[in-house]
């Protein structure tokens, strides 16, 4: 009898803080029948020999080849599902004509449940070849297609949170994109919370509903309150746009004399469960209130330089408790690789604390102790967004869950610049996070299943 549904063998490299990483080289990971990290053995510890004399050529034994590395799945944090129909296009116009002109009329599309399902099928198909593992998605304002991302997500194993958009005020959304008035949206809402936590009952990974106004802009007073009684009568996540541009950030100062977080706050929006996205003009107290409610920020660097031309100071926010992660907001943001964000992270961090403003002598250019390493941007997409929605995921040691990439430095059609075997795995680490493609991507794993590989 095998105590362990599987056991692995190779090296991993995971967040030990979230600066730092740690390299657990040629161990062990023994995986329970829920899919948990249960156990973690070093090649020095006594049992090592033996577990490996009784797993090792049976089924449930997985020994990662020379120049094969686990990474933690990554947690995308911000995901528009429907608009990966249009991604790559229309970035070149500022946000509110993009959700006109381009959005909107796509997202409509989504109350035709075949289209739907042709879109969601491959979103969720391509983030997981990409290795995101946990996806905190927006669908649309039609109650059934969000359901249909739910399924989706249950079906192909991915950890899905789902919301179903709130678009309330007939004033500000256009009539054929829209809920019918603010009584349909909170009861749809409501209806999709049920349905998800039912769906969630059969899933090993887990699906969540999320409580979703889109950004303060579509919704009326009515229904953003509606919507955190439902979150708080059914703790559920909650999802929103904060501060994301110009525009948003000065409609909500104009309806409230207020910044978002607070205007959030006042309709019982900041739970613990909540995670904000863009968050590109924060003031102090705007950061205070989201570490005492335990708000989480999605931080989406790509999107942030195209809609809102900015960085935001993650390593100031940081240091005030607020925990962040990483989201590609497509379709804002047009890659669906949470590698290329953390690419972006770093390189948007270096450009807030350098300046460009090169009139200026160096000195007084840009904001000091601005930058993040590569070490920190890893720890966004992965133990930052397991913290962000206090989850056991995001990195590989006991007690979290078995949701790993298998990444293949050796890949034939692209190898990695690793010409010494015994080349230091901190800068093969650094390699993987500048050069991987989804190429490299061989296997990804959820909850201790499978479920993608090439
Ligand atoms: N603000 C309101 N809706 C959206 C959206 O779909 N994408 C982005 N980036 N910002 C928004
Ligand atoms: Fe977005």
């Amino acid at each position: 009898m095998y105590k362990y549904m599987q056991l692995f063998q190779g090296t991993s490299f995971s967040s030990k803080s979230s600066k730092e990483i740690q390299i657990l080289k040629n161990y062990l990971f023994c995986i329970n029948a829920d899919g948990m990290i249960e156990q973690v053995v070093a090649p020095e510890d006594a049992e090592y020999q033996s577990l490996l004399d009784t797993y090792q050529g049976s089924d449930n034994f997985h020994r990662l080849e020379e120049g094969q590395y686990f990474l933690p799945g990554f947690v995308d944090l911000h995901v528009h599902a429907p608009q990966w129909a249009q991604s790559g296009t229309a970035l070149d116009i500022p946000l509110y004509d993009w959700l006109n002109t381009y959005t909107f009329p796509l997202e409509s599309k989504f109350s035709d449940l075949d289209f739907a399902k042709k879109v969601y099928d491959e979103v969720v198909s391509t983030l997981l070849a990409n290795g995101t593992t946990t996806a905190l998605y927006f669908a649309t304002v039609h109650k059934e297609a969000s359901l249909l991302l739910a399924e989706i997500c249950a079906n192909k194993g991915q950890r899905g949170l789902v919301g179903k958009v709130v678009m309330d005020d007939p004033e500000q959304n256009p009539e054929y994109y829209r809920d019918a008035d603010t009584k349909a949206a909170l009861a749809d809402t409501e209806e999709f919370i049920i349905a998800v936590q039912e769906l969630a009952k059969s899933t090993k990974q887990g699906v969540y509903p999320v409580v979703t106004p889109r950004f303060i802009p579509s919704c009326t007073d009515e229904g953003l309150k509606g919507l955190g009684e439902l979150a708080a009568k059914y703790d559920t996540y909650v999802q929103s746009h904060c501060s994301e541009s110009d525009w948003a950030h000065g409609y909500v100062q104009d309806r409230y004399n207020k910044n978002d977080a607070f205007a959030l706050h006042d309709f019982g929006l900041l739970r613990d469960k909540s995670v904000m996205a863009h968050c590109n003009f924060l003031d102090d107290p705007d950061v205070d209130l989201f570490a005492q409610t335990g708000t989480a920020i999605a931080h989406c660097p790509v999107s942030n330089a195209y809609f809102a031309n900015s960085v935001i100071p993650v390593a100031h926010i940081h240091s005030k408790g607020v925990e962040i992660g990483l989201g590609s907001d497509i379709s804002g943001g047009f890659s669906p690789s949470l590698f290329d964000n953390i690419r972006q992270a770093v390189i948007s961090s270096r450009m807030l604390e350098d300046g460009v403003n090169t009139s200026l002598p160096a000195e007084e250019r840009g904001v000091p102790g601005s930058r993040i390493t590569i070490h920190e941007a890893f720890y966004l997409a992965t133990a930052g967004g397991g913290e962000s929605l206090s989850l056991p995921i995001g990195r590989i040691q006991e007690n979290y869950t078995w949701d790993v990439q298998v990444i293949d430095t050796k890949c034939p059609s692209a190898k990695l610049p690793i010409f010494d075997e015994n080349e230091d795995l901190q800068d093969i680490f650094q390699k993987i996070m500048y050069l991987v493609r989804p190429e490299h991507i061989r296997e990804v794993w959820v909850q201790g299943e499978k479920v993608h590989s090439r």
